[in-house]
């Protein structure tokens, strides 16, 4: 399937544009990072926000920015403290690359952010869409960049329902992405996208029948044509959304994700990380004091295996082995 053609034209994308931006004037949430243009702070929230959800995020944000409210601060925190400070929001390698990203612009850039997007590339665990949400939100370029999100809301209106099984790659995406961000107005329109795919294109239960563009998406009018039955009038004469619209049921499918990641490698990596973020500053554990705290069974067996876990989270930067002790890094 090809993508839709119509929205590259002229007044059709003059209406698609300002919908969602009349829209996101109203409805808008009020988030701290969206009252910020200030980089690093701007990027502590792009980083958090890439594995969390807002609300688990937004008492992170302050506690993160309180502790180092400027890159100076970070840069010069230990990284054992920077990782506690992390604690509950999981993905712990986000923290120590924030700070390496953090030390590599004083450094290499005397403490200036860079606004361009190849050069923010460069800086550690700095991929492409967190470049452009910081060269965006921050510097207010007019770039296109997806997370998941912003990804699901142009492929449903841009190339129809998820079910339809296109091969649409993402480089094509990007391209027509690009192609509808209004001049100058950069900021607002990769907010509006993301606070549509927050509140109303969600994953599993898209709320068309608010949507400010769902005459404009193909995903909407595939849905809509492809089954009266699915769709029920109400007695507002407003329809409800269609039930089988390969909608998750989010419940079983966060279960499911529970279960894979208890005993998982991710899952033992974070144990690990958090038995030495409960030691006083400095205190080192043995490998076996490590691995009696890590797992109730461990046994002389579980050696290899944990010393393997200690071997990569040590190549990741998240904890140092001195002797056979184990610690956060204190530099
Ligand atoms: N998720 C990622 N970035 C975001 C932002 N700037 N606002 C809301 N949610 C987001």
């Amino acid at each position: 399937m090809k993508i839709q053609p119509m929205l590259v034209e002229g007044t059709a994308l003059a209406t698609f544009r300002q919908r969602l931006l009349d829209w996101f004037a109203t409805a808008a949430r009020d988030l701290p990072w969206r009252r910020t243009r200030d980089p690093y702070h701007i990027l502590v929230s792009e980083v958090m926000l890439q594995q969390t959800q807002v609300d688990r995020v937004l008492p992170k944000y302050a506690a993160f920015l309180e502790a180092f409210p400027t890159l100076d601060a970070l840069a010069n925190a230990s990284t054992a403290e920077v990782i506690k400070c992390w604690a509950g929001l999981g993905y712990n390698r986000r923290a120590v690359n924030l700070q390496r990203t953090a030390r590599a612009v004083l450094q290499e850039h005397s403490g200036r952010f860079p606004c361009d997007v190849a050069v923010l590339r460069r800086l550690p665990g700095i991929g492409p869409y967190t470049a452009g949400a910081v060269a965006c939100f921050a510097f207010g370029q007019d770039v296109a960049f997806m997370d998941t999100n912003i990804r699901r809301v142009l492929r449903r209106c841009l190339v129809g329902p998820e079910e339809s099984g296109s091969a649409v790659h993402d480089r094509e995406l990007l391209d027509l992405a690009q192609s509808l961000v209004p001049p100058g107005q950069g900021w607002r329109w990769n907010q509006a996208i993301m606070e549509l795919g927050a509140l109303i294109c969600t994953a599993t239960s898209p709320a068309c029948w608010r949507c400010p563009v769902r005459e404009h998406c193909r995903a909407f009018a595939a849905w809509r044509s492809a089954d009266e039955q699915v769709f029920t009038t109400d007695v507002t004469g407003s329809f409800a959304y269609p039930l089988n619209l390969g909608v998750r049921p989010t419940r079983r499918v966060a279960e499911k994700r529970e279960e894979t990641y208890i005993g998982s490698r991710r899952y033992y990596r974070g144990r690990i990380v958090d038995v030495l973020r409960a030691l006083h500053p400095g205190a080192a554990l043995s490998l076996q004091q490590l691995g009696s705290q890590v797992r109730d069974d461990y046994a002389a067996d579980h050696l290899p295996w944990l010393r393997d876990l200690v071997a990569g989270l040590a190549r990741d930067g998240l904890i140092e082995v001195d002797d056979d002790m184990i610690r956060l890094p204190q530099t």
